[in-house]
């Protein structure tokens, strides 16, 4: 095979990921496990992980529904309420249990009727976590009504991200899974404390996806997919080497009968594919050089962990994407379903 046809990289992470629980856990986490060393698991379950005692219970979960040799490690999560608690979450954070604390405002997106109704609610948790260094993680959509679904990320950073970052200035903020250029300006604009993620979906569709000749469930998730230009943003952003951007899929799994409904779940099932559709984009805009950058590196610098030293092999090779994955009442239907990719994960090395 010609060596462009064969990417060799160091072993990725994803810094976002829904790994769920239970049936449906033990189901999806496999496919997570296969290309990523370590995963930030997100902490919207039902009820959500909100002390250390909860993230210790569900990591110990996430790693029995795995083999024993799968060498993956989940990174855990502190979901954010009004009634955070400081001394909890430094705890959970000196003891190497939380990685990081998420932050959903109250009913931004699925399991998020326990977030933060007002960021003035946690300002003593913020202040702790810039001191100790420890990272947030933003769902960033306002949720009011009057405010349309589209120009809600646009909105969070006027309304809620300018006055944290002006409050404290030096904390560790991912502005994950952005969706929008005035995210990518803003993260572009700010310090070396601000970062971002970015999925594989908003990356290949914009929000005509949806629609494309009768409503398109599977392509549902939030924050919601927005305009081509909002897209190529994103794709000069992932694929412009900057150390401010990493991978983070925001695999979302809900079984079809969830999603093919008249109140749809928002959430895209992109873990089985996921290092292809990156590599894909990647490949189409001529920068799969910055691919192991964006994918394996970025992300461990600014989080401050180690670099992975496993190796992973895609390959330019055809790879049919099934219509479902898993079965019975855990079937998702994966992103790409139905289609022919022209790339191929191909094991660890
Ligand atoms: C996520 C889920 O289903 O848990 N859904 C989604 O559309 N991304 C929640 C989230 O990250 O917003
Ligand atoms: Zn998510």
């Amino acid at each position: 095979m010609p060596s462009s046809d064969v990417l060799l990289m160091r072993r990725p992470d994803d810094w976002h990921v829904h790994l769920r629980d239970g049936d449906m856990l033990r189901s999806v986490v496999g496919h997570t496990a296969r290309q990523f060393a370590r995963a930030i698991v997100m902490p919207n379950l039902s009820p959500p992980v909100t002390s250390v005692a909860l993230a210790v219970a569900y990591r110990m979960r996430i790693l029995a529904a795995l083999d024993p040799d799968a060498g993956f490690e989940p990174l855990m999560t502190c979901y954010l309420t009004d009634g955070a608690d400081p001394d909890e979450i430094e705890r959970g954070f000196a003891a190497g249990v939380f990685t990081a604390c998420k932050l959903y405002p109250a009913h931004a997106t699925t399991n998020s009727e326990h977030g933060v109704t007002d960021i003035r609610n946690i300002h003593r948790v913020l202040e702790r976590m810039q001191r100790i260094g420890m990272p947030l993680l933003l769902h960033g959509e306002v949720t009011d009504h009057g405010v349309d679904i589209f120009d809600r990320e646009a909105v969070f950073i006027e309304r809620v991200l300018l006055k944290v970052l002006a409050d404290f200035p030096a904390l560790k903020i991912v502005f994950e899974h952005v969706t929008t250029a005035e995210a990518v300006a803003f993260v572009e604009q700010t310090g070396p404390n601000v970062a971002a993620t970015i999925t594989p979906h908003h990356l290949r569709i914009n929000r005509n996806a949806m629609f494309e000749g009768g409503i398109r469930p599977h392509f549902y998730c939030l924050p919601v997919a927005k305009r081509e230009v909002h897209r190529l943003a994103l794709r000069r952003a992932a694929t412009s080497g900057s150390a401010k951007f990493f991978l983070g899929t925001d695999s979302a799994p809900h079984a079809v009968g969830k999603k093919e409904a008249a109140c749809g779940c928002a959430g895209i099932f992109n873990a089985p594919f996921a290092m292809e559709s990156y590599a894909t984009t990647f490949d189409e805009e001529g920068a799969l050089d910055r691919l192991e950058g964006f994918a394996s590196e970025h992300g461990p610098n600014f989080y401050g962990l180690p670099l992975n030293t496993g190796r992973i092999t895609l390959e330019r090779a055809s790879n049919v994407v099934p219509e479902r994955v898993g079965t019975g009442s855990e079937a998702v239907t994966p992103f790409h379903a139905g289609e022919i990719m022209r790339w191929r994960f191909a094991e660890g090395a």
